[in-house]
Formats: C-alpha cells, sequence, structure tokens
C-alpha cells in the first residue's frame, strides 16, 4: 500500500521527481546523497489523506514559518541517493505534514524515511513562495559540476558576473532563465542561517542561487522546470568552460545581440 495508490494527480507529481532524480545522477550531479527535493503536495491532498494517523512523534524544523501549517510536502529523504529515489521515489523519500504550531512536522507516508537535512532551506523557501503568491511549488538543491566550479573564484560571485557570462554564451540561456543566478556565500549546509540566505537571494528576484563551493537551489512550478532552468545554466557554464580549455577565452553574445533577444522575447533588461 501506497499514499499514492488511486491518486493519480499526486502519483504523477511524484512520477516528476523520480524523472528527475535519475537525470541528476545521469549528470553527475548526485555523488553519494548529494542534493535533495522538496514538492509543495498540498494541492492534491484530500479528506481521507488528511485523516491519516502520523507514523513518527512530531519533530523540530528548526525554524518557525507561519504560512506553512496545514502544508503538505514530498521530501528527499536525508542519507538517501538520487539513484534509488528514481527506482521508488517512496521507499527513499516520505510525505509529511507541517502541524499548526508552524514549527513541527511529522511524517505520514508511505515509511518514516526522515526528510532532507537541508529541509530548513527547502521549508523557508516554500514559506516565501506562498508568503509571495507565487505559484512555484518545487523546489531541488543538487550539485552540477560546472556550476559549482565558477563559485571557487571571487570573480563569479560578483553580483550578476555569472549571470552574464551565461546568458551571453547560448542565446536559450536568457530566455529560459530570464532572472539570471544569484549567489549566496559559503554556509554551513543544513544551517537555519543559509536558508535565511537562500530567501534573501531569491527575493533578490531570482529562481536559482548558487551556494558557494556547495550547490545550486532552484524553485519552479514543478520540479521538472526547475530542473530544466538548472540544466540550461549549468550547459552555458560547460560551453564557458570548453572555450577555456581550447584555451581562449569565449567573446561571448555581443551587448547588441543580447539586446536583441530581450526585446524580440520580451525579457527583462
Ligand atoms: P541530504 O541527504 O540530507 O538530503 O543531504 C544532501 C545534501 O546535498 C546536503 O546539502
Ligand atoms: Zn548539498
Amino acid at each position: 500500500m501506497s499514499i499514492l495508490d488511486n491518486r493519480a494527480a499526486l502519483k504523477a507529481e511524484i512520477d516528476k521527481v523520480a524523472e528527475v532524480a535519475g537525470y541528476l545522477w545521469t549528470k553527475g550531479w548526485a555523488e553519494r546523497n548529494g542534493g535533495n527535493i522538496t514538492v509543495n503536495i498540498t494541492q492534491w491532498v484530500d479528506d481521507a489523506m488528511r485523516a491519516l494517523p502520523a507514523i513518527s512523534e512530531p519533530r523540530p524544523i528548526g525554524t518557525v514559518l507561519p504560512r506553512l501549517a496545514g502544508c503538505w510536502f514530498y521530501c528527499k529523504g536525508t542519507q538517501k541517493r538520487m539513484r534509488d529515489l528514481a527506482r521508488d521515489p517512496m521507499a527513499n523519500g516520505s510525505v509529511i505534514r507541517i502541524l499548526p504550531d508552524c514549527a513541527h512536522y511529522e511524517i505520514v507516508a508511505d515509511a518514516p524515511v526522515a526528510p532532507t537535512s537541508e529541509l530548513p532551506s527547502h521549508l523557508s523557501v516554500h514559506n516565501y513562495l506562498l508568503a509571495k503568491g507565487s505559484p512555484y511549488r518545487a523546489s531541488l538543491h543538487t550539485h552540477p559540476i560546472e556550476l559549482v566550479a565558477l563559485t571557487h573564484s571571487k570573480k563569479w560571485l560578483e553580483k550578476d558576473a555569472a549571470t552574464r557570462m551565461l546568458w551571453s554564451m547560448i542565446p536559450e540561456t536568457k530566455a529560459f532563465c530570464p532572472r539570471g543566478l544569484g549567489m549566496v556565500p559559503y554556509m554551513l549546509p543544513s544551517s537555519v542561517e543559509l536558508a535565511d540566505a537562500t530567501i534573501k537571494a531569491i527575493d533578490g528576484d531570482y529562481d536559482v542561487v548558487m551556494w558557494e563551493k556547495h550547490g545550486v537551489f532552484a524553485v519552479d512550478t514543478d520540479i521538472m522546470s526547475a530542473f530544466d532552468q538548472v540544466d540550461v545554466l549549468n550547459k552555458a557554464a560547460q560551453i564557458y568552460l570548453s572555450a577555456r580549455g581550447m584555451g581562449f577565452e569565449p567573446d561571448g553574445m555581443t551587448d547588441a545581440q543580447m539586446q536583441e533577444l530581450s526585446d524580440v522575447f520580451g525579457l527583462p533588461k
């Protein structure tokens, strides 16, 4: 028995999570247990689900998130591998609900798999998105090789330096990641400080932010779209690094070409 049985819409969302987890592994972005995914599944919760008993004691989130009372999430399990999740999302992740105090959660299904250690960041961002009235329901943290490599240089940590370079590598980058790439300075993984800094960066109007020397954090309507944004940005980083590997600094698209693209596709400046 799974909570997904006879819940086609919810199962379709979790199937997307499993599909993305497989891509993360194939791309080499998900060594060991690296990366995590959460999806706000509250819109697919029915009365029968609401009546289910918890299968864990209440556990602290580590922070208080006023917009999340009564919300439900699918979460990758801590220490679980993306390559295993791709095969069996409900054995390598779990469904949790947030308690009315907005400070604790309990696991509801299918098995008592403890959620990702990055839960404070994921849930803080979901809280922020709801408060803003955003339609985004999925968040992804992963370790894309070339994007992480960029954050080892101060040059690319300057505000929007990486954004401009990445947009100029291939025209689709700006079209599909119109908000660019924010930067969060290094902070301890899984900390509430990292969660707070991530919200601050996303509030600067980014869908995708880098955690310096660690990974990327992306939000979008669903997990496939969040993955697409990271994939597009990392492809641009790969083109940059390929050119560098061939021994030259890539020219990038000209300012006039970028301007034309923004005008024609109606993108922000
Ligand atoms: P979890 O296994 O707890 O999800 O942690 C993986 C990770 O990438 C931490 O930043
Ligand atoms: Zn990580």
